[in-house]
């Protein structure tokens, strides 16, 4: 019989993250639910539950590394009887604005350091805490959710595209390591994706210069190369092929445009 997988989805309680727990919970992995709002994640449990699936909502704050150990040990014992975390999507993302020149002390805290805890030290963590495991028994994937913001720069949001450049450094380079170990690792790298923290980001846009709701939306629509936002669910079925393939060091860019273009034209494979 095929072993079943346990999959650890940081960020799974909103957005794209609760995307990426339903549809690992449809392929029919156990799916750890994980992040601080309790009640999001239990929403998401509870909807895989109902579906006949299996999983748990887990409180984990991605930059308290103190937590890991006694988090991942409560983790284990839950999926006792499944198995190790096999899989680890490492979804959870901060994304505040500023001037470059401000974001060092914008609000009297070190928003670069801020995004760097959250976006590329949380998920280094939790790959130091897990990788090791999944070497041992030969097999593990791990997908990181950077965003083309690790790719490319965009004005106002030099914190948030400094983490996900180190997440994209970081991931290519230990794929190249991890090869043949029977594990990988690899990205994806959306650009908007129609979730809350791209509706957070058109609420300050409408604030700050009396646009619609309408106009500003077709605004961070139009800045993606596919001309549309890209989906939660487009989001999550990449991260699927991720999961299930032997694929390694992949970056899939999601550019958006999915309603009117065929796949291919949405997902540039680097
Ligand atoms: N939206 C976009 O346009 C876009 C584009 C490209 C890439 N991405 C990336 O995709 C990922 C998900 O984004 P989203 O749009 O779904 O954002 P979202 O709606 O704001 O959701 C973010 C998720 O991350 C969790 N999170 C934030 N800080 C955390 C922490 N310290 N520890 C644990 N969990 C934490 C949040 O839960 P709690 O706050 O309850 O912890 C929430 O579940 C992020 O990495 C983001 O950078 C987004």
């Amino acid at each position: 019989m095929e072993r079943r997988h346990v999959a650890l989805v940081t960020g799974g309680g909103r957005g794209i993250g609760r995307a990426i727990a339903l549809r690992a919970a449809r392929a029919g992995a156990a799916v750890f639910v994980a992040a601080r709002s309790q009640e999001a994640c239990i929403e998401v449990v509870d909807e895989i539950v109902d579906g006949g699936g299996t999983a748990w909502p887990l409180y984990l704050d991605v930059a308290d590394f103190g937590m890991f150990d006694e988090v991942l040990a409560e983790a284990r014992e839950l999926a006792s009887a499944v198995g190790p975390i096999d899989w680890l999507v490492n979804n959870a993302g901060i994304a505040h604005s500023a001037p470059f020149l401000q974001h060092g002390r914008a609000g009297g805290e070190d928003l670069y350091q801020k995004h760097l805890d959250v976006n590329f030290h949380g998920p280094r963590r939790l790959i130091e805490a897990l990788v090791p495991g999944m070497i041992e028994r030969k097999y593990g994937r791990v997908v990181n959710v950077a965003s083309s913001a690790g790719l490319q720069g965009y004005a106002y949001v030099a914190a948030y595209c400094a983490s996900k450049h180190a997440l994209v450094g970081y991931s290519t380079s230990a794929a190249r390591e991890l090869a043949k170990t029977g594990v990988t690792m690899n990205l994806v790298c959306p650009h908007y994706v129609d979730s809350p923290m791209t509706a957070a980001s058109i609420e300050r846009v409408v604030q700050k210069t009396q646009r619609s709701e309408a106009d500003a939306r077709a605004f961070f629509a139009a800045q993606n190369p596919g001309g549309s936002l890209v989906t939660e669910d487009e989001v999550a079925e990449t991260v699927l092929e991720l999961l299930t393939s032997d694929r390694n060091g992949a970056i899939a860019e999601l550019v958006g445009g999915r309603a009117t273009k065929p796949r291919e034209e949405t997902v540039r494979w680097r």
